[in-house]
């Protein structure tokens, strides 16, 4: 057995690389909520510049990011479309309602992104007799839709239909670089329809904190009045800034191994008829698996697997994800990939 613990619960655990620490320990600071950290600025110039929007703001955390988005693009008591599986909904512990005021719709698509027939009877409701929908929320790469990369024919279709209601979009797009690589388009391209994106640098980019908020000047100022409100003002936050320039000038290209990585795996797996995967299933980084066809849970799976040093995330009671990232080498994928597929083997084996 490796020694080596093989984690991919997430691309989240992943460690600052040495450039990034060494970034960080040089970094020129100063007290960002007087607007004198030119590193936290440096970083926000180039952020914007590689989605494609006027300004950025940096954020502790991607729910910051999406939240103070939610504040910047809405009023308490409006409603805002998403899918139900987003993350926006299912993870941030109902921000958007209990800080923000917000309701939200959600709408059920197999790809995650919501479809305009669905969405546009809500936008054409009396504005008198119902609440009024001023925001409409996607997510690429989508997380829980299996790690899926939206084309931009569906999201231009979802931003076209939002501009003619007078409707903004905001895009969750904590892999939006994941999601650019998998589409094979430049990532300025899976935000220019949208009105905000917010973006990580702490997941498969590697920076150890920190995402961007980017959109039109005057929004990004009422969002650095949100993440005030939210507590999200920092001072010399360039000691962790400068890390987030080395996740955009040197890590995004190498997300393709990522993907390649969450390729080999998949392969493995697609040997057994009776998990039912699809090999058009694994766009970016991510491999979900579903536990019922073995007989046993997702927590039990995910012991079994810990017992050979390789650590999944349990997603659901039968489901099981493996995300690929910076710090499992494609020898140790390989490897998690010869172990997996000799436990899938041995419980179906007993199964029998
Ligand atoms: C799709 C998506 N959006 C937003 C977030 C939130 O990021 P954070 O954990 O930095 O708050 C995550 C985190 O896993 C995510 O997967």
């Amino acid at each position: 057995m490796m020694n080596k613990i093989i984690d991919l619960r997430s691309d989240t655990v992943t460690h600052p690389t040495l450039k990034m620490r060494e970034a960080m320990m040089n970094a020129e600071v100063g007290d960002d909520c007087y607007g004198e950290d030119p590193t936290v600025q440096r970083l926000e110039t180039l952020a914007a510049e590689k989605v494609g929007k006027e300004a950025s703001m940096y954020v502790p955390t991607g729910t910051m990011g999406n939240t103070t988005a939610i504040l910047a693009h809405t009023h308490a008591g409006e409603h805002a479309i998403m899918d139900i599986e987003c993350h926006i909904y299912y993870y941030e512990n109902g921000a958007m309602s209990s800080v923000g005021g917000i309701m939200p719709i959600v709408v059920d698509s197999s790809d995650g992104c919501p479809n305009a027939d669905v969405v546009e009877p809500y936008l054409q409701r009396s504005p008198t007799r119902y609440p009024k929908t001023s925001l409409i929320c996607l997510e690429n790469t989508h997380n829980r839709r299996g790690g899926r990369a939206i084309g931009l024919d569906r999201m231009g279709a979802i931003c076209e239909l939002a501009r003619r209601y007078g409707v903004s979009v905001h895009l969750d797009g904590a892999r939006i670089f994941n999601a650019a690589l998998a589409l094979g388009v430049e990532v300025k391209e899976v935000a220019a329809h949208v009105d905000s994106v917010m973006f990580c640098l702490s997941k498969g980019l590697c920076a150890p904190v920190g995402s961007m908020l980017a959109g039109d000047a005057d929004f990004i100022q009422k969002a650095r009045l949100a993440r005030r409100q939210l507590g999200g003002g920092m001072r010399q936050s360039g000691v962790l800034a400068a890390a987030g320039i080395v996740s955009l000038t040197e890590m995004t290209d190498r997300l393709i191994e990522d993907h390649d990585n969450a390729k080999l795996l998949a392969k493995a797996l697609l040997q057994f008829d009776q998990l039912d995967l699809r090999r058009e299933d694994f766009h970016t980084n991510m491999v979900f698996l579903n536990t019922e066809p073995l007989g046993i849970s997702a927590e039990d799976f995910a012991e079994r697997a810990a017992q050979h040093n390789i650590r999944v995330s349990v997603y659901g009671p039968t489901t099981v994800r493996l995300v690929t990232n910076h710090d499992a080498s494609r020898e140790d994928v390989l490897y998690a990939a010869e172990v997996l597929v000799d436990l899938i083997r041995s419980i179906l084996n007993r199964a029998v």
